[in-house]
């Protein structure tokens, strides 16, 4: 069965609105590993626009499933990785304008600035997987660098309307992930996953963990609306005024 990892930026997001301390992700996380996730992610940017370093340090203490750090492949991020040794560092291109991840890392164009980042990673005992476009060129590139795995930017395959376009970034994907197995790395996938088509990724095979956050946290605030609400009316009639 393929494992499922849950990210929960927005919650941090949410707290970040208020810049006060609720929700809590490191809570968030308990909550999703109680619930059967086989490992947590936060993506730690630049900006701390989401997660906070705080946030990186509780839940190395807390995770008790596998912690996977996604950053950019900078000094600051690899030296905070390495004190911190988080289970898996997933390295991903970050622009500050962004709203979420854009695209894969270009690791032909950044092989040496990547290759060192992941050599560093890997003395300090870390994991390492590339966020690639699923692109032939870029898994040989990310098996080049030295990379252990790499998470294919499924954004394409998610927003390709019309069954044509779907196929053809399926296509893609099975190919890149059949590449990367021959060459010996492991397969991840992630962006844009939703409850509708995951189905379609995991009859293709051959993905270990799919990392999910947004649909998981949109359906958390649906379906978690109704009790919420409840527990607040419940109080309501429940407490006297003087
Ligand atoms: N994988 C990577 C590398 C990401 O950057 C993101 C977005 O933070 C995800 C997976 C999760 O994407 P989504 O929030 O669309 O499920």
């Amino acid at each position: 069965m393929a494992k499922l990892g849950v990210n929960i930026d927005h919650v941090a997001t949410i707290r970040q609105a208020r810049g006060g301390a609720e929700p809590d992700p490191v809570a968030a996380a308990a909550i999703a590993e109680l619930a059967g996730a086989d490992g947590i992610t936060i993506h730690l940017r630049e900006d701390r626009r989401h997660i906070q370093d705080r946030d990186l340090r509780l839940l190395r203490q807390t995770v008790k499933t596998r912690l996977n750090l996604e950053m950019a492949a900078t000094e600051e991020m690899v030296a905070i990785a390495m004190a911190v040794k988080p289970d898996m560092c997933t390295l991903v291109p970050e622009k500050r304008q962004e709203l979420t991840t854009e695209g894969g890392l270009d690791v032909q164009l950044l092989l040496k600035t990547i290759a060192e980042a992941i050599a560093k990673l890997k003395d300090s005992g870390i994991v390492v997987s590339l966020f690639i476009d699923p692109d032939p060129d870029q898994v040989k590139a990310a098996n080049k660098a030295g990379a252990d795995f790499v998470e294919i930017h499924t954004g394409a395959f998610a927003e390709a309307t019309g069954e044509k376009r779907q196929r053809e970034e399926l296509q893609k994907i099975e190919n890149a992930i059949k590449l990367a197995a021959k060459l010996g790395l492991g397969v991840n996938a992630g962006h844009g996953l939703n409850y509708s088509n995951i189905k379609r990724l995991v009859r293709l095979g051959g993905i270990e963990e799919f990392n999910i956050g947004h649909a998981i946290i949109s359906r958390a605030v649906l379906v978690g609306l109704d009790r919420a609400v409840r527990e607040m009316v419940d109080l309501l009639s429940a407490v006297e005024a003087r």
